[in-house]
C-alpha cells in the first residue's frame, strides 16, 4: 500500500481536538500513514515567540500533504498567528487555490426555508486580494488616523486560479462556472478579474460563464443556491461566502477546505497541499469537547484525493456521508471523540 509523509499542525483551540479525531479515522483507512506532529500555534508563541521559524517553514516543505487545525487564540493580539503562521504558510507554499466545497448532504438539515439541493466548489484565490499585508497606517491613535489595506490582483496570479477553476467546471455535470465580484465598485481589481473570465473562456465553451456581484451572491446563497456549481472569487469574498455556504449546508462544523497547489508533482513549483476545516479555534467551544470534527475529517478525504488515493477518499467520504444520513433519525448529541470514533468504526467498516 501506499506510504504517506504527513506533516500535522494541531494549532489552538478546537483545532486540537478535531485533528487528534481526523487522524483517528486516517488511522482506519490503513494507509501507511507517517505523520509529524508540529506543535506550533499560541502555546508556541507565548513560549519562545515564534509563529513558523524558518527552519519548520523548509521542513514542512519535505511532506507529501499537511494537515491543519486551526490557529488564533485571544490570548495572542489578533492577526499575529493569522498571518505569520497560517497565512504565511498558504502564501510560502504558493496555495493559490483555496478549495471549499459547500454541498448538502442527504439527511443534513439546512436553514434554508424549502427544499434545496445545494452542491458548489467555491474557488478562492489564495494568495492575493486583500490578503497580502500591503498597506500601512498613518497618524495611528490620533483623529486623523488614516488605514490602507490594498488588494493585490496580479494577471498571472487572477489567469492561473480562472484556469483552475474552468478545468474544475468541465469536470463536472452542470459545467457552469460563476465569477463573484464587485466590478461596478472594486473597478480596476474587478475589471482584470472580468477580462480574465472572458479570455479564458473561449477556450472552454463548454462551460456556461455566469458573473454576480458578490452582495447579490450573497443573497442568492440564502434564496437560490442551486444557481451555483463552480465559483471562481478573490480571496476575502471567498473567505465571506464559505462561512455563509457552510451556514447553508448544515453549519461550519462540517465545511471543508484545500489550500491546494495544483504544480505537479516534481516541478519546481511543487509544494505541499494543506488541508483543514474553515472553521476557527472556536475559543467559546474549545476543551468541552462538543466541537464536531466532521469538517476535519471531510478535509482528510480531500487530501488523499489530490494524492491521487481516490479509493480511500470515497471511504472515508461514505463514512461521514452515511453517518450524517442517521443524524436527525439518531436525534442525540454526540461528543468530538464519539463522532470520531463512529466515523472511524465506519472506515474500517
Ligand atoms: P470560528 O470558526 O472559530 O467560530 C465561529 C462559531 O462557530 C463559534 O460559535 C464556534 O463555536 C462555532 N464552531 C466552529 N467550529 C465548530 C465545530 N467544528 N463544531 C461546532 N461548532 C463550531 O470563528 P471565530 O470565532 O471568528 O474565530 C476564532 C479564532 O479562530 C480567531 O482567532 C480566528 O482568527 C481563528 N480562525 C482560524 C481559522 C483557521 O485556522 N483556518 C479560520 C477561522 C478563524
Ligand atoms: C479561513 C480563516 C482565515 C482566512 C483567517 C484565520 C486568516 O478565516 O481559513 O477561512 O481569512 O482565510
Ligand atoms: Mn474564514
Amino acid at each position: 500500500s501506499h506510504n504517506i509523509r504527513l506533516a500535522v499542525i494541531p494549532g489552538d483551540g478546537i483545532g486540537k481536538e478535531v485533528v487528534a479525531e481526523g487522524l483517528k479515522v486516517l488511522d482506519a483507512v490503513g494507509l501507511k500513514a507517517e505523520t509529524t506532529t508540529y506543535d506550533l500555534g499560541a502555546a508556541r508563541y507565548h513560549a519562545t515567540g515564534e509563529t513558523l521559524p524558518e527552519e519548520t517553514l523548509a521542513e514542512l516543505r519535505g511532506y507529501d500533504a499537511i494537515l491543519l487545525g486551526a490557529v488564533g487564540d485571544p490570548s495572542v493580539p489578533p492577526g499575529v498567528l493569522e498571518r505569520e503562521l497560517l497565512l504565511k504558510l498558504r502564501f510560502e507554499l504558493d496555495h493559490y487555490v483555496n478549495l471549499r466545497p459547500v454541498r448538502l448532504y442527504p439527511g443534513v438539515e439546512t436553514p434554508l426555508a424549502g427544499d434545496h439541493s445545494i452542491d458548489m466548489v467555491v474557488i478562492r484565490e489564495g494568495t492575493e486580494g486583500p490578503y497580502t499585508g500591503a498597506g500601512g497606517v498613518m497618524r495611528r491613535g490620533t483623529a486623523q488616523e488614516i488605514a490602507t489595506q490594498e488588494s493585490f490582483n496580479t494577471a498571472f496570479g487572477v489567469e492561473r486560479v480562472v484556469r483552475y477553476a474552468f478545468e474544475k467546471a468541465i469536470t463536472r455535470p452542470r459545467r457552469k462556472l460563476t465569477l463573484v465580484h464587485k466590478t461596478n465598485v472594486l473597478t480596476y481589481a474587478g475589471d482584470l478579474w472580468a477580462r480574465v473570465v472572458e479570455r479564458v473562456s473561449t477556450e472552454y465553451p463548454e462551460v456556461a460563464t455566469d458573473y454576480c456581484h458578490v452582495d447579490a451572491a450573497s443573497m442568492f446563497f440564502v434564496t437560490q443556491p442551486e444557481r451555483f456549481d463552480v465559483i471562481v472569487t478573490d480571496n476575502l469574498f471567498g473567505d465571506i461566502l464559505t462561512d455563509i455556504g457552510a451556514a447553508i449546508a448544515g453549519g461550519i462544523g462540517l465545511a471543508a477546505s484545500g489550500n491546494v497547489n495544483p504544480s505537479s508533482v516534481g516541478s519546481a513549483s511543487w509544494a505541499p497541499s494543506m488541508f483543514e476545516p474553515v472553521h476557527g479555534s472556536a475559543p467559546d467551544i474549545a476543551g468541552q469537547g462538543k466541537a464536531d470534527p466532521t469538517a476535519t475529517v471531510l478535509s482528510i478525504a480531500m487530501m488523499l484525493d489530490h494524492l491521487g488515493l481516490t479509493a480511500e477518499a470515497a471511504r472515508v467520504e461514505k463514512a461521514v456521508a452515511d453517518d450524517l444520513a442517521g443524524r436527525q433519525v439518531a436525534g442525540i448529541t454526540r461528543s468530538t471523540r464519539e463522532i470520531g470514533d463512529d466515523l472511524a468504526a465506519r472506515v474500517t467498516g
